[in-house]
Parts: structure tokens; sequence; C-alpha cells
């Protein structure tokens, strides 16, 4: 049985007034039903390690460097991420692909620094509307998956993957239970096929993942949770959807 996860992605959102609040609330909450983890700003990282220590709640950062270490200005290590006791880290967010220009390479590499560093890797693949209307889905999403196993050959299973479809994204337009279903069974076919051993991989979806729509799309049985941005910026909206989890299929 997989145990569940539902990951928040704070994305550019936070202040050290209204992260205490936030953290503040999460806390305090009775023990969640799943993995929790939160993604937050660099900046705020010796924050949030202060307020989580010794909670359920895991702290995770929003990205890392694909170089180990040097004279790259501005980019942050997964070692220096470690310092601050983060155990995961998304990597290759579709944001980070547009807008930074990230390719599957850079992503691969990210996830092994990653790994290397002793962090678990949220590495997220998905479509964008215009190649899921093409029907170039499983192609697109294929593609991104095939460069993360071939870099990491039987590590894959140490790792999570989220399928967040690009056009789902921020929009409120969530894919449906049965869409998310079909893909997630698509990717895990093709982890297993890599390595048997990634039989167990965790798959979060994300998407616009709300209170109202979380417990059907964690129902399926190819999810295996969520990761969470808008509604993660709201303590009641997230811990509501992270108790969502509870239902398995
Ligand atoms: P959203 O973001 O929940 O606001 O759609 C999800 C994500 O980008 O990880």
């Amino acid at each position: 049985m997989r145990r569940k996860m539902v990951a928040g992605n704070w994305k550019m959102h936070g202040s050290l007034a209204a992260n205490k609040v936030l953290l503040d609330a999460l806390v305090a909450a009775p023990a969640p039903v799943c993995d929790v983890v939160v993604c937050v700003p660099g900046p705020y990282l010796a924050q949030a390690q202060g307020l989580l220590a010794g909670t359920a709640i895991n702290l995770g950062a929003q990205d890392c460097s694909a170089h180990e270490q040097g004279p790259y200005t501005g980019e942050v290590s997964a070692n220096m991420l470690r310092d601050f006791a983060c155990g995961h880290v998304i990597v290759g967010h579709s944001e980070r692909r547009a807008s930074f220009c990230e390719d599957d390479s850079t992503v691969a590499i990210k996830a092994q620094r990653a790994l290397d560093a002793g962090m678990t890797p949220i590495v997220c693949v998905g479509e964008t509307l215009e190649q899921r209307e093409h029907g170039q889905t499983e192609a697109v999403v294929g593609t991104q998956l095939d460069a993360v196993f071939m870099l990491l050959g039987q590590r894959i299973h140490q790792i999570v993957l989220a399928y967040e479809p690009v056009w789902a994204i921020g929009t409120g337009r969530t894919a449906s239970p049965m869409q998310a279903q079909q893909v997630h069974a698509f990717i895990r076919q093709r982890a297993i096929r890599h390595h048997s051993n990634a039989v167990g991989i965790r798959l979060l979806y994300g998407g616009s993942v709300k209170p109202d729509n979380a417990a059907e799309l964690f129902a399926q049985p190819d999810i295996d949770g969520g990761l969470i941005g808008g509604a993660s910026l709201k303590a009641a909206d997230f811990l509501a959807v992270v108790d969502a989890a509870r239902f398995s299929a």
C-alpha cells in the first residue's frame, strides 16, 4: 500500500508574518492522515525549519541547481537546501520549464542532484493544452519521464512524480479524475517498464486541486496524493485537501 502524500507549493508567495500564521495553523491541526510537505520560497527556509521542527510536517523547496557548487550567481544547490532540513525539492515544474527554459535533461540532472544530497525530488511532468488537443499527452509525458529514468536508472523508486497538466495549473480547470487516472496509470507502467522496483513509486496529481475535488482525485487507483498550489496558501483549504487523502482506492 502506497502512503499518500500532499505537498504544498507556495510558489513566489509569502512573507515572514504570513508564513508564521499559515504554518502555525498547519502545526496546530490534528495529525495528518498522510505525508505532508510544504515547499516554501528559499529565503523562508530557516523560518519554516524552525516552525516545523519536531512536527509531522516536512519541509521542501521549489527548485535546486543542476550544478553541485561553483560560480553560478543566484543559484541554490541541493546540498544548501539539505542544510535547512529540506527533505524534498520540486524539480521541473512547468513554470520553470516554460519561464526559465528548463529542458528535460536539466530536470533530470536536478533530480539526480537532489538524490545525491539525500533529498526526495518531486519531479513534475505534464502536457500543454495544445499538446493534449493534438493527442500528444503520452508522447510528451513519456519523453519527459524517460530523460529522468535514463539518468537515474534503478534509483527511480526513490523519487516522487507529479503529473501536472499545464492547462490545469492555476486555471481552476482540473483534469477530471478519469483523465488524471489515465495518465497516472500510463506513468506507472512506464516507470515499471523502466525498472521493476518502481512499482511502489508515488504519483501526485497537480492542477487546481481544491477541497471540493481532492477526495475524488485521490481515490483513483494510481493517484497517491497531490501537489497543491493556490489551495496551499490558505490553512483551511490545505488542511481540507490533506484530509481528503483518507479516501483511498
Ligand atoms: P494550482 O498549482 O494548484 O494553483 O493549480 C499547482 C502547481 O503548480 O503545482
